[in-house]
């Protein structure tokens, strides 16, 4: 068991209010910035930082839940922290928090659950910045110019360079703030920020340098950029149609011939002089025909029956590299271009490896220069190509659609 030493600063995390500004239906520390709440992401940058005692001050009603996220947020320091019920205003919410201080805790942090992607870098700054008389805020300069209105009439500039936007967490000496929050109590004044209410009773407050990534959520355009901060979609998925992304295809082909025809050998684009021809319509050339149905496959486009079949007595006799070209167009007038092909061949005959470089260029040449690898294999002299009595190819290929909107679109 790990035994952490009692810290001698405390954080009170108010998350108490209704959020009507951003107006999601819940409590704002219950609203999803991703899958996770405002109040989850505000606890994981508190928890990351220096130990601290964690109050977190809850709306009434939804302890369960903030000491839920607490948990989870906590982890092995989830022991440190606390959860009470917060009060109408904030200013009785944080002192409903300042009741829950542990008695070693000498330095305390109030901050907004609201200001969730707050670094921990800045309330260990915060924290570090804190002295026995001293309070702290974090602030940023102000970039917008200013003017004093009354009602729809400017009645007067205002120096931005003598202003500064304050933020959160705000650090004071204990003892001095809760003497504020006491007299706050009795005079019933109510303040914008814990800052104002501890200079009223007199105490002094220096800034150290705040960060862009305290601001405060309150309006839906606050939650969308924290949901761009933290590169999330929406809570909501289903309220858009996700972008579609193109995939390549891939496809497989195959071909057995058997020996028995004409004239010579023609295999992967190239004559064989010497070598028995293979019996079929066209030349033969089982390579090229299972290019052919790969690539056919890969664009969801038939097979090289549909296309170059006893229906097409055109291509009786043609050799491979014609139906390649041919399927080469095929493809491309229906949007598809050609990633690259492996294609295998079984067969004892012919000693293939000595023209493997010619064949394959010849093959890619016909496909407009994808390139096409060719391997051959034996079978230890089993099935009918170890028999010798004909040749079969395996072919694997791969297209993409390219400019138009194709069967190779998907909906991710
Ligand atoms: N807060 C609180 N108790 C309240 C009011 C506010 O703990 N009675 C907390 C909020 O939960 C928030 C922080 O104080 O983390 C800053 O307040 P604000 O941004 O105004 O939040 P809400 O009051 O919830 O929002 P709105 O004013 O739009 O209703
Ligand atoms: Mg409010």
């Amino acid at each position: 068991m790990t035994l952490i030493p009692v810290p001698s600063a405390a954080i009170i995390v108010v998350a108490a209010g209704s959020g009507t500004r951003l107006g999601a239906g819940a409590p704002k520390a219950f609203v999803g910035i991703d899958e996770r709440s405002i109040l989850a992401h505000a606890l994981e940058g508190v928890f990351a930082a220096d130990p601290l005692q964690v109050i977190v001050v809850a709306p009434v009603g939804r302890e369960g839940e903030a000491e839920a996220e607490l948990r989870a947020a906590g982890g092995d320091r989830a022991d440190l922290g606390v959860v009470v019920t917060g009060g109408e205003t904030r200013q009785s919410s944080v002192a409903a928090g300042l009741a829950a201080l542990w008695g070693d805790v000498r330095t305390v942090l109030v901050h907004d659950a609201a200001r969730a992607l707050t670094p921990s870098s800045l309330i260990d700054a915060v924290v570090a910045a804190v002295d026995e008389r001293t309070g702290v805020i974090p602030a940023l300069p102000v970039v917008d110019t200013l003017k004093k209105v009354d009602d729809d009439l400017v009645v007067a500039a205002v120096d931005r360079a003598v202003l500064a936007a304050a933020q959160t967490p705000q650090g004071f000496p204990r003892a001095a703030l809760e003497a504020s929050y006491a007299a706050a109590l009795a005079s019933g004044a109510e303040y914008t920020d814990d800052a104002a209410l501890f200079a009223a009773a007199g105490h002094g407050v220096r800034r150290i340098p705040g960060s862009e990534r305290a601001f405060k959520i309150t309006t839906g355009a606050d939650l969308e950029r924290a949901r761009h901060l933290i590169g999330s979609a929406p809570a909501a998925p289903h309220t858009a149609p996700r972008p579609a992304a193109v995939l390549p295809r891939v496809g497989v082909g195959t071909d057995v011939h058997a020996f028995g025809g004409d004239g010579v050998l023609w295999l992967a684009g190239l004559e064989w002089p010497g070598e028995p021809a293979l019996s079929g319509h066209s030349d033969g050339d089982v390579v090229a025909h299972a290019i052919v149905d790969a690539l056919l496959a890969a664009a969801g486009l038939g097979d090289i029956g549909e296309h170059f079949g006893t229906s097409h007595p055109e291509y009786a006799g043609a050799h491979g590299a014609v139906f390649l070209s041919r399927t080469r167009e095929i493809l491309a007038a229906a949007g598809y271009a050609i990633g690259n092909v492996s294609v295998q061949f079984q067969g004892n005959r012919p000693r293939f490896s000595p023209r493997r470089a010619e064949a394959e260029g010849v093959l890619s040449a016909a496909l407009g220069g994808a390139p096409v690898s060719v391997s051959a294999t034996t079978t230890d002299g089993l099935g009918f190509s170890g028999r010798a009595e004909g040749i079969a190819a395996t072919a694997v290929a791969l297209v993409a659609a390219i400019g138009q909107e194709r069967p190779g679109t998907l909906e991710r």
